[in-house]
Protein backbone atom coordinates (compact mmCIF):
# COMPACT_ATOMS: atom_id res chain seq x y z
CA UNK A 1 0.00 0.00 0.00
CA UNK A 2 0.60 3.46 -0.25
CA UNK A 3 -0.44 6.80 0.55
CA UNK A 4 -0.95 8.04 -3.29
CA UNK A 5 -4.47 9.19 -3.86
CA UNK A 6 -5.66 6.96 -6.24
CA UNK A 7 -9.26 7.29 -7.27
CA UNK A 8 -10.36 3.77 -6.81
CA UNK A 9 -12.96 3.63 -4.68
CA UNK A 10 -11.78 0.59 -2.36
CA UNK A 11 -11.30 1.57 0.84
CA UNK A 12 -6.95 1.78 1.63
CA UNK A 13 -5.05 2.34 5.19
CA UNK A 14 -2.40 1.17 6.99
CA UNK A 15 -2.13 0.00 10.65
CA UNK A 16 0.64 0.44 12.97
CA UNK A 17 1.03 -1.80 15.56
CA UNK A 18 3.88 1.43 16.85
CA UNK A 19 2.62 4.18 19.23
CA UNK A 20 5.37 6.93 18.93
CA UNK A 21 2.53 9.55 19.58
CA UNK A 22 0.13 7.62 21.34
CA UNK A 23 1.70 7.22 25.12
CA UNK A 24 -1.29 6.54 27.13
CA UNK A 25 0.49 7.22 29.63
CA UNK A 26 -0.47 11.10 28.98
CA UNK A 27 -4.44 9.83 29.32
CA UNK A 28 -4.56 8.78 32.35
CA UNK A 29 -5.89 5.17 33.31
CA UNK A 30 -5.13 3.36 31.04
CA UNK A 31 -1.38 2.54 29.60
CA UNK A 32 -1.17 1.80 25.83
CA UNK A 33 2.26 0.25 25.12
CA UNK A 34 3.25 -0.30 21.70
CA UNK A 35 3.74 -4.30 20.81
CA UNK A 36 6.02 -4.66 18.14
CA UNK A 37 8.33 -2.01 18.53
CA UNK A 38 8.31 -0.95 15.30
CA UNK A 39 8.97 -3.56 13.64
CA UNK A 40 7.13 -3.99 9.90
CA UNK A 41 5.94 -7.10 9.51
CA UNK A 42 5.03 -7.89 6.34
CA UNK A 43 1.63 -9.74 5.72
CA UNK A 44 0.35 -8.94 2.19
CA UNK A 45 1.34 -11.91 0.93
CA UNK A 46 -2.17 -12.98 2.51
CA UNK A 47 -4.59 -10.63 1.39
CA UNK A 48 -4.66 -10.89 -2.14
CA UNK A 49 -8.10 -12.36 -1.58
CA UNK A 50 -9.51 -9.80 -0.17
CA UNK A 51 -10.83 -6.45 -1.74
CA UNK A 52 -9.00 -3.95 1.21
CA UNK A 53 -5.49 -2.68 0.30
CA UNK A 54 -3.85 -2.75 3.40
CA UNK A 55 -0.32 -1.94 4.52
CA UNK A 56 1.27 -2.69 7.98
CA UNK A 57 3.24 0.34 8.09
CA UNK A 58 3.14 4.71 8.56
CA UNK A 59 2.15 4.97 5.13
CA UNK A 60 -1.24 6.49 5.49
CA UNK A 61 -0.34 8.21 8.56
CA UNK A 62 -0.60 12.20 8.53
CA UNK A 63 1.57 15.03 9.94
CA UNK A 64 0.15 18.23 11.69
CA UNK A 65 0.73 21.47 9.81
CA UNK A 66 -0.46 23.90 12.07
CA UNK A 67 -1.55 27.19 10.10
CA UNK A 68 0.62 29.99 10.07
CA UNK A 69 -1.90 32.07 11.62
CA UNK A 70 -3.40 30.02 14.54
CA UNK A 71 -5.37 32.57 16.20
CA UNK A 72 -7.14 33.71 12.05
CA UNK A 73 -8.56 31.14 10.22
CA UNK A 74 -10.59 31.08 7.77
CA UNK A 75 -11.46 27.37 6.26
CA UNK A 76 -13.93 26.46 3.97
CA UNK A 77 -14.61 23.03 4.36
CA UNK A 78 -17.44 23.29 1.97
CA UNK A 79 -14.99 23.29 -1.05
CA UNK A 80 -14.76 19.95 -2.83
CA UNK A 81 -17.70 17.88 -1.83
CA UNK A 82 -18.62 17.11 -4.83
CA UNK A 83 -15.53 15.51 -5.61
CA UNK A 84 -15.27 13.28 -2.36
CA UNK A 85 -14.42 10.00 -3.19
CA UNK A 86 -16.49 8.82 -0.92
CA UNK A 87 -16.49 5.15 1.47
CA UNK A 88 -18.73 2.29 0.30
CA UNK A 89 -20.82 2.54 3.47
CA UNK A 90 -23.02 -0.39 2.57
CA UNK A 91 -20.28 -2.75 3.14
CA UNK A 92 -19.78 -3.16 7.00
CA UNK A 93 -16.53 -3.27 8.26
CA UNK A 94 -17.00 -5.79 10.86
CA UNK A 95 -13.60 -6.67 12.43
CA UNK A 96 -11.94 -8.06 9.44
CA UNK A 97 -9.33 -5.56 8.99
CA UNK A 98 -8.19 -6.68 13.01
CA UNK A 99 -8.51 -10.32 12.35
CA UNK A 100 -5.93 -9.66 9.36
CA UNK A 101 -3.89 -7.83 11.57
CA UNK A 102 -3.60 -10.35 14.06
CA UNK A 103 -3.11 -13.13 11.61
CA UNK A 104 -0.33 -10.75 9.82
CA UNK A 105 1.01 -10.34 13.35
CA UNK A 106 0.57 -13.77 15.64
CA UNK A 107 4.13 -13.93 17.03
CA UNK A 108 3.19 -10.66 18.56
CA UNK A 109 0.60 -12.45 20.89
CA UNK A 110 3.46 -14.96 22.25
CA UNK A 111 4.32 -15.12 25.34
CA UNK A 112 7.63 -17.09 24.49
CA UNK A 113 9.86 -15.26 22.61
CA UNK A 114 10.34 -16.97 18.71
CA UNK A 115 13.61 -18.98 18.53
CA UNK A 116 15.25 -18.08 16.22
CA UNK A 117 16.74 -21.33 15.66
CA UNK A 118 13.54 -23.42 16.22
CA UNK A 119 13.09 -25.97 13.15
CA UNK A 120 10.77 -26.44 10.31
CA UNK A 121 8.26 -29.04 12.14
CA UNK A 122 8.26 -26.49 15.57
CA UNK A 123 6.83 -23.67 13.17
CA UNK A 124 4.64 -26.33 11.87
CA UNK A 125 3.48 -26.82 15.50
CA UNK A 126 3.15 -23.31 16.84
CA UNK A 127 0.90 -22.46 13.94
CA UNK A 128 -1.92 -25.53 14.26
CA UNK A 129 -1.50 -25.90 17.91
CA UNK A 130 -3.90 -23.26 18.42
CA UNK A 131 -1.56 -21.54 20.86
CA UNK A 132 -3.83 -18.62 22.91
CA UNK A 133 -3.95 -15.19 22.11
CA UNK A 134 -3.33 -14.41 25.71
CA UNK A 135 -5.62 -11.61 25.38
CA UNK A 136 -8.72 -11.41 27.10
CA UNK A 137 -10.84 -8.97 23.96
CA UNK A 138 -10.28 -8.15 20.89
CA UNK A 139 -12.20 -5.05 18.97
CA UNK A 140 -12.62 -1.74 17.53
CA UNK A 141 -11.75 1.34 19.74
CA UNK A 142 -15.06 2.95 18.74
CA UNK A 143 -17.16 -0.04 20.63
CA UNK A 144 -15.06 0.38 23.14
CA UNK A 145 -15.89 4.25 23.17
CA UNK A 146 -19.37 3.02 22.74
CA UNK A 147 -19.56 0.51 25.74
CA UNK A 148 -17.71 3.34 27.87
CA UNK A 149 -19.98 6.25 27.17
CA UNK A 150 -23.40 3.86 27.96
CA UNK A 151 -23.61 5.34 31.56
CA UNK A 152 -24.56 8.79 30.29
CA UNK A 153 -25.96 7.95 26.70
CA UNK A 154 -29.98 8.89 27.15
CA UNK A 155 -29.99 8.62 23.43
CA UNK A 156 -28.68 5.97 21.25
CA UNK A 157 -28.56 2.16 21.98
CA UNK A 158 -26.16 -0.39 20.95
CA UNK A 159 -25.67 -3.93 19.33
CA UNK A 160 -22.74 -5.87 20.37
CA UNK A 161 -21.88 -9.37 18.91
CA UNK A 162 -19.28 -11.39 21.23
CA UNK A 163 -17.57 -14.62 20.33
CA UNK A 164 -15.32 -16.37 22.43
CA UNK A 165 -12.72 -18.28 20.23
CA UNK A 166 -9.88 -20.27 21.96
CA UNK A 167 -10.42 -18.06 25.03
CA UNK A 168 -10.48 -14.66 23.42
CA UNK A 169 -13.40 -12.55 23.28
CA UNK A 170 -14.22 -10.84 19.96
CA UNK A 171 -16.30 -7.56 20.14
CA UNK A 172 -17.68 -6.57 16.93
CA UNK A 173 -20.64 -3.76 16.84
CA UNK A 174 -23.73 -4.06 14.25
CA UNK A 175 -25.72 -1.02 13.45
CA UNK A 176 -29.07 -0.74 15.66
CA UNK A 177 -32.42 -0.55 13.68
CA UNK A 178 -32.78 3.40 14.28
CA UNK A 179 -29.11 3.82 12.75
CA UNK A 180 -29.84 1.83 10.10
CA UNK A 181 -33.21 4.14 9.52
CA UNK A 182 -30.81 6.71 10.25
CA UNK A 183 -28.83 6.39 7.79
CA UNK A 184 -31.38 5.72 5.53
CA UNK A 185 -33.00 8.97 5.96
CA UNK A 186 -29.69 10.99 5.70
CA UNK A 187 -30.36 14.43 3.99
CA UNK A 188 -28.10 15.97 1.64
CA UNK A 189 -26.95 18.62 4.21
CA UNK A 190 -26.46 15.71 6.61
CA UNK A 191 -24.02 14.40 4.02
CA UNK A 192 -22.60 17.14 3.13
CA UNK A 193 -21.97 18.43 7.08
CA UNK A 194 -19.98 14.66 7.58
CA UNK A 195 -17.80 16.03 4.82
CA UNK A 196 -16.96 19.03 6.45
CA UNK A 197 -15.38 17.12 9.08
CA UNK A 198 -12.90 15.17 6.82
CA UNK A 199 -12.11 18.67 5.14
CA UNK A 200 -11.09 19.98 8.14
CA UNK A 201 -8.59 17.40 8.26
CA UNK A 202 -7.26 18.13 4.95
CA UNK A 203 -6.61 21.94 6.12
CA UNK A 204 -4.31 21.20 9.01
CA UNK A 205 -2.34 17.90 7.48
CA UNK A 206 -0.19 16.87 5.01
CA UNK A 207 1.54 13.82 3.64
CA UNK A 208 4.75 14.65 5.08
CA UNK A 209 6.46 16.46 7.55
CA UNK A 210 8.26 18.99 5.29
CA UNK A 211 5.00 19.62 3.04
CA UNK A 212 2.50 22.25 3.54
CA UNK A 213 -1.55 20.73 3.39
CA UNK A 214 -2.54 21.13 0.19
CA UNK A 215 -6.74 21.66 -0.09
CA UNK A 216 -6.93 21.83 -3.69
CA UNK A 217 -6.54 18.08 -3.29
CA UNK A 218 -9.80 15.45 -3.99
CA UNK A 219 -10.89 14.66 -0.35
CA UNK A 220 -10.76 10.78 0.04
CA UNK A 221 -12.69 9.44 2.80
CA UNK A 222 -11.42 5.68 2.18
CA UNK A 223 -7.91 6.51 3.47
CA UNK A 224 -7.17 6.10 7.12
CA UNK A 225 -4.11 5.22 9.43
CA UNK A 226 -5.14 2.97 12.46
CA UNK A 227 -2.90 2.12 15.29
CA UNK A 228 -2.95 -0.98 17.42
CA UNK A 229 -2.27 -1.23 21.03
CA UNK A 230 -2.57 -3.84 23.91
CA UNK A 231 -3.31 -2.28 26.85
CA UNK A 232 -4.79 -3.04 30.57
CA UNK A 233 -8.27 -1.72 31.94
CA UNK A 234 -8.35 -3.42 35.81
CA UNK A 235 -8.22 -7.33 35.40
CA UNK A 236 -8.79 -7.62 31.39
CA UNK A 237 -6.23 -7.31 29.05
CA UNK A 238 -7.27 -6.00 25.56
CA UNK A 239 -6.44 -5.19 22.09
CA UNK A 240 -7.60 -2.65 19.98
CA UNK A 241 -7.35 -0.34 16.89
CA UNK A 242 -9.14 2.80 15.77
CA UNK A 243 -8.15 5.36 13.45
CA UNK A 244 -5.50 8.34 14.25
CA UNK A 245 -5.80 11.65 12.48
CA UNK A 246 -2.02 12.61 12.66
CA UNK A 247 0.88 13.25 14.19
CA UNK A 248 2.49 16.43 15.94
CA UNK A 249 6.20 15.84 13.91
CA UNK A 250 7.64 18.20 16.46
CA UNK A 251 6.26 16.61 20.28
CA UNK A 252 5.93 13.24 18.35
CA UNK A 253 2.77 12.56 19.84
CA UNK A 254 -0.93 12.11 18.00
CA UNK A 255 -3.80 14.74 17.51
CA UNK A 256 -7.29 14.11 17.21
CA UNK A 257 -8.97 16.85 14.68
CA UNK A 258 -12.79 17.88 15.48
CA UNK A 259 -14.68 20.32 13.93
CA UNK A 260 -17.94 21.48 15.83
CA UNK A 261 -20.20 24.30 15.46
CA UNK A 262 -19.14 27.51 16.87
CA UNK A 263 -20.99 28.32 20.20
CA UNK A 264 -23.43 31.05 20.72
CA UNK A 265 -24.94 30.77 23.30
CA UNK A 266 -24.87 28.72 27.27
CA UNK A 267 -27.44 25.96 26.31
CA UNK A 268 -25.06 25.34 23.03
CA UNK A 269 -22.17 25.47 25.52
CA UNK A 270 -23.66 22.96 28.21
CA UNK A 271 -24.66 20.55 25.45
CA UNK A 272 -21.00 20.81 24.09
CA UNK A 273 -19.57 19.85 27.33
CA UNK A 274 -22.35 17.16 28.60
CA UNK A 275 -22.60 15.45 25.28
CA UNK A 276 -19.72 15.73 22.92
CA UNK A 277 -16.85 16.28 25.54
CA UNK A 278 -17.49 12.91 26.98
CA UNK A 279 -17.33 11.29 23.62
CA UNK A 280 -14.29 13.28 22.47
CA UNK A 281 -12.86 12.00 25.75
CA UNK A 282 -13.33 8.49 25.64
CA UNK A 283 -12.59 8.01 22.11
CA UNK A 284 -9.07 9.52 22.80
CA UNK A 285 -8.47 8.41 26.16
CA UNK A 286 -8.71 4.48 25.24
CA UNK A 287 -5.90 5.00 22.72
CA UNK A 288 -3.85 7.54 24.13
CA UNK A 289 -4.48 10.58 22.01
CA UNK A 290 -2.96 13.35 24.33
CA UNK A 291 -4.26 16.78 22.35
CA UNK A 292 -7.69 17.45 20.19
CA UNK A 293 -7.54 20.16 17.92
CA UNK A 294 -11.06 21.72 17.35
CA UNK A 295 -12.24 23.35 14.15
CA UNK A 296 -15.03 25.80 15.37
CA UNK A 297 -17.34 26.27 12.49
CA UNK A 298 -20.47 28.73 11.36
CA UNK A 299 -23.37 26.90 9.58
CA UNK A 300 -21.96 27.53 6.43
CA UNK A 301 -19.07 25.41 6.59
CA UNK A 302 -15.97 27.95 7.42
CA UNK A 303 -13.94 27.42 10.47
CA UNK A 304 -13.02 30.95 12.14
CA UNK A 305 -11.53 29.43 14.87
CA UNK A 306 -9.01 26.66 15.92
CA UNK A 307 -9.07 25.61 19.62
CA UNK A 308 -6.90 22.79 21.66
CA UNK A 309 -7.63 20.92 24.04
CA UNK A 310 -5.70 18.12 26.38
CA UNK A 311 -7.85 15.43 26.82
CA UNK A 312 -6.78 15.63 30.71
CA UNK A 313 -8.69 18.77 30.84
CA UNK A 314 -12.27 17.67 29.11
CA UNK A 315 -13.54 16.59 32.35
CA UNK A 316 -12.80 19.41 34.25
CA UNK A 317 -14.66 21.32 31.71
CA UNK A 318 -17.58 19.72 32.40
CA UNK A 319 -17.45 19.36 36.24
CA UNK A 320 -19.25 22.15 36.79
CA UNK A 321 -22.72 21.10 35.04
CA UNK A 322 -25.18 20.14 37.51
CA UNK A 323 -25.26 15.82 37.12
CA UNK A 324 -22.13 15.83 35.07
CA UNK A 325 -20.15 12.88 33.64
CA UNK A 326 -17.16 11.35 35.46
CA UNK A 327 -14.00 9.23 33.55
CA UNK A 328 -14.17 6.86 36.64
CA UNK A 329 -17.93 6.08 35.91
CA UNK A 330 -17.07 5.44 32.56
CA UNK A 331 -14.02 2.92 33.15
CA UNK A 332 -15.87 1.42 35.98
CA UNK A 333 -18.73 0.53 33.55
CA UNK A 334 -16.40 -0.78 31.03
CA UNK A 335 -14.62 -2.34 33.68
CA UNK A 336 -18.06 -4.55 34.93
CA UNK A 337 -19.94 -4.99 31.74
CA UNK A 338 -16.57 -6.69 30.22
CA UNK A 339 -16.34 -9.33 33.15
CA UNK A 340 -20.13 -9.59 32.54
CA UNK A 341 -18.90 -10.21 29.01
CA UNK A 342 -16.63 -12.83 31.09
CA UNK A 343 -19.29 -14.42 33.11
CA UNK A 344 -21.76 -14.77 30.60
CA UNK A 345 -20.19 -16.28 27.14
CA UNK A 346 -18.61 -19.61 28.04
CA UNK A 347 -18.40 -21.48 25.00
CA UNK A 348 -15.60 -21.24 22.90
CA UNK A 349 -17.28 -21.91 19.39
CA UNK A 350 -15.82 -19.75 16.34
CA UNK A 351 -19.75 -19.68 15.09
CA UNK A 352 -21.51 -18.81 18.48
CA UNK A 353 -22.95 -15.57 18.85
CA UNK A 354 -23.56 -13.99 22.06
CA UNK A 355 -25.83 -10.23 21.35
CA UNK A 356 -25.93 -7.53 23.96
CA UNK A 357 -28.02 -4.66 23.45
CA UNK A 358 -28.87 -1.49 24.89
CA UNK A 359 -32.10 0.10 24.12
CA UNK A 360 -32.05 3.84 22.96
CA UNK A 361 -33.81 6.17 25.31
CA UNK A 362 -33.09 3.81 28.36
CA UNK A 363 -30.74 3.82 30.88
CA UNK A 364 -29.31 0.63 32.74
CA UNK A 365 -31.01 -1.52 30.24
CA UNK A 366 -28.61 -4.06 29.03
CA UNK A 367 -30.53 -7.54 27.06
CA UNK A 368 -28.58 -10.55 26.81
CA UNK A 369 -29.45 -13.01 24.06
CA UNK A 370 -27.61 -16.44 23.07
CA UNK A 371 -28.02 -16.57 19.18
CA UNK A 372 -26.56 -19.95 18.29
CA UNK A 373 -24.24 -20.83 15.63
CA UNK A 374 -25.87 -19.96 12.48
CA UNK A 375 -26.73 -16.13 13.02
CA UNK A 376 -26.90 -13.32 10.88
CA UNK A 377 -24.57 -11.32 13.29
CA UNK A 378 -21.79 -14.05 12.65
CA UNK A 379 -18.62 -11.75 12.46
CA UNK A 380 -15.59 -14.75 12.25
CA UNK A 381 -14.69 -15.54 9.09
CA UNK A 382 -15.76 -19.39 8.61
CA UNK A 383 -11.90 -20.24 7.06
CA UNK A 384 -9.02 -21.93 8.03
CA UNK A 385 -6.69 -18.92 6.78
CA UNK A 386 -8.44 -16.61 9.72
CA UNK A 387 -8.99 -19.89 12.35
CA UNK A 388 -5.62 -21.08 12.71
CA UNK A 389 -4.16 -17.90 13.82
CA UNK A 390 -6.58 -16.45 16.26
P1 LIG B 1 -16.22 15.64 12.96
O1 LIG B 1 -16.54 14.65 14.04
O2 LIG B 1 -15.10 16.52 13.28
O3 LIG B 1 -17.41 16.41 12.49
P2 LIG B 1 -13.19 11.57 13.61
O4 LIG B 1 -13.43 12.88 14.27
O5 LIG B 1 -13.64 10.41 14.41
O6 LIG B 1 -11.76 11.50 13.20
O7 LIG B 1 -14.04 11.56 12.27
C1 LIG B 1 -13.73 12.45 11.24
C2 LIG B 1 -14.97 12.91 10.52
O8 LIG B 1 -15.61 11.82 9.87
C3 LIG B 1 -16.03 13.53 11.41
O9 LIG B 1 -15.71 14.83 11.67
C4 LIG B 1 -17.26 13.37 10.56
O10 LIG B 1 -17.33 14.37 9.58
C5 LIG B 1 -17.00 12.04 9.90
N1 LIG B 1 -17.62 10.99 10.69
C6 LIG B 1 -17.09 10.31 11.70
N2 LIG B 1 -17.94 9.41 12.20
C7 LIG B 1 -19.05 9.52 11.48
C8 LIG B 1 -20.31 8.86 11.49
N3 LIG B 1 -20.59 7.89 12.35
N4 LIG B 1 -21.22 9.25 10.58
C9 LIG B 1 -20.95 10.22 9.71
N5 LIG B 1 -19.78 10.87 9.65
C10 LIG B 1 -18.86 10.54 10.52
MG1 LIG C 1 -10.48 10.31 12.53
MG1 LIG D 1 -11.12 13.35 13.94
Amino acid sequence: GSSSSSRSNKSKGSISSSNDGGSGNNSGGITSSSNSGGRNSSGSSNDDDLDRKISYDKSQLRYYIEPETPDDVCMDLREGYKDLIQKDESKKDLLDDMLRWISCHRSLFSLSIPSSKSSDSDKQHCRTSQEKLNTDFISWRGCLTRLMCTPYENRDGWLLAVTRFNDTFFLCEFNTEEKIELEANCTDRQREMCYWGVKFEQYLTSATKESKPDTTGVVNNCEAFCSVVRTRLKSHSLVFAGEVDCICPQQKEYIELKTSREIYNKSQDDNFKRFKLIKWWGQSFLIGVPTIVCGFRDDDGIVHRLQKYHINMLPNLAKDLPNSWYPKVCINFLDQFLNFIKETVKDNDHRSVHLFSREPKKYNNIRYQYLGKDSEYNFIPDCDHYRHRL
